[in-house]
């Protein structure tokens, strides 16, 4: 028998405990329990509905219940559902890592999987240490990473992510690495302070390279968008002039397109606006389009060589039981179909100029403050010096039929690429009224 929202939501909070959460809120604040979801909406199980404006934790792309997807994974079930990838091998992940490596800039042709977006940053991080060692060069053990960087919550990720919250209580767990001044603010690109956060960015790097290379076996950073420390953005010539100087000093740099992947930033990949390859390159979230767990590193043809050996324990012997999942593959290959079938990129594009148009009541709202954009990522600050903000506009949105989970005062919208204009109206008017009232 189905219960109601309240009972589903009474059962999880004894039974389920959630992620990223401090489960004694849920006494005053009810979870949600989803009974289905379609397009940009989802719906519980008393009838009321809610437009998913984060693309659930910014995985989702092409709405939830996509028929195609769904076929996709549907037929993929008739054929294997998931074998090792250890001496085994599957149609879906060859073609998956043909079609990455011809999407990807150029040179990314070896795809190493992983599951969700953490075990990538593990992955790059590693394989960034170990070739050193393999081509001989002793002492690079330190990764350089930008202020207010993310790239997941397992102890190698956190040790190379700057935000606090995620961070402090497992400090003495967490190997110190260098932390740079990050491009990254909260403006628009053309905005004077975003243009010199970036030269003042440029300048701290080329310094602590000349300094620390010796030591330094990759910079890592998340292009021209730093999602979890609140949508922070900066300009291509940040990554082009890192590109540079990275190789210049020999260090690698790792791209975390976790998040800004698939066409988030309005390019497939962020890296190609600034025309650069990056050494790694980490893949997840919207790959399978928000289905199913998949994370991928393409690696270059260098990074590749150096373990190519008759020596076993010269290989990168790194694996999870889940790594190239079938049915994940298969979603991603109709995640690829969608975008190379319907334009995505030049629909957007054009998608992305009316979301800005319309959203001009928040951007000129008197308590909005640092309004950007980035691709069909929209951020804004909201002046509020009350406690918990995040958490009564989310609250307040809730009541309004829209999610938004806001990062401290940032509120931002990454939907769908499916939203409709209409849709987008009704999210920008509710957004309006949570202003107002949180
Ligand atoms: C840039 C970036 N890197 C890594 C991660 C971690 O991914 P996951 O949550 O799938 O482990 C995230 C998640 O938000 C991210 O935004």
């Amino acid at each position: 028998m189905i219960g109601s929202a309240a009972e589903w939501a009474a059962r999880s909070r004894q039974a389920v405990w959630h992620p990223c959460t401090q489960m004694k809120q849920h006494e005053r604040m009810p979870l949600v329990p989803i009974a289905r979801a379609s397009g940009a909406w989802l719906y519980d199980y008393d009838g009321r509905r809610y437009l998913d404006a984060i693309g659930s934790w910014w995985v989702n792309l092409f709405g939830h219940a996509n028929p195609r997807i769904n076929a996709a994974i549907t037929s993929q079930l008739g054929e294997v559902e998931h074998v090792m990838l250890a001496g085994f091998t599957h149609r879906p992940v060859i073609e998956l890592s043909e079609r990455l490596a011809a999407l990807a800039p150029r040179g990314l042709s070896h795809a190493f999987y992983g599951s969700d977006g953490a075990s990538a940053t593990e992955i790059a991080l590693k394989m960034s240490f170990h070739y050193w060692r393999q081509r001989g060069v002793a002492g690079k053990d330190r990764y350089a990473r930008l202020a207010g960087g993310y790239h997941g919550e397992t102890i190698g990720a956190l040790s190379v992510t700057d935000v606090g919250l995620f961070r402090d209580a497992y400090g003495p767990l967490l190997r110190s690495h260098p932390l740079l001044p990050s491009p990254g603010v909260h403006a628009a690109f053309d905005d004077p302070d975003s243009q010199r956060a970036t030269d003042d960015a440029i300048s701290a790097l080329e310094q602590f390279l000349a300094e620390h290379a010796a030591t330094t076996a990759a910079l890592i950073v998340e292009p021209l968008v730093q999602g979890a420390c609140g949508m922070a953005m900066y300009p291509p010539r940040y990554l082009a002039a890192a590109r540079t100087l990275t190789r210049r000093h020999r260090v690698h740099l790792i791209a975390d397109e976790i998040m800004t992947g698939f066409g988030r930033t309005g390019t497939m990949f962020a890296c190609e606006q600034a025309a650069m390859t990056p050494d790694l390159l980490c893949l997840s979230k919207g790959i399978t389009g928000g289905y199913l767990p998949l994370s991928c590193v393409l690696a270059t043809d260098d990074v590749y060589a150096a373990f190519y050996d008759d020596d076993v324990t010269r290989g990168f012997l790194h694996s999870h039981s889940y790594t190239g999942n079938a049915l994940a593959c298969r979603a991603a290959l109709a995640v690829l179909d969608i975008f190379r079938h319907d334009d995505v990129l030049v629909v957007n594009r054009a998608k992305a100029q009316r979301w800005k148009n319309m959203a001009a009541p928040l951007a000129s709202h008197p308590r909005v403050r640092g309004f950007r954009q980035c691709g069909t990522i929209i951020a804004f600050d909201v002046d509020d010096v009350q406690e918990a903000f995040a958490q009564r506009f989310a609250t307040e949105a809730l009541r309004r039929e829209i999610v938004l989970r806001p990062i401290g005062n940032t509120v931002y919208f990454m939907p769908p690429y499916t939203l409709t204009d209409h849709e987008f109206a009704f999210l920008v008017e509710r957004a309006v009224d949570v202003v107002d009232a949180a």
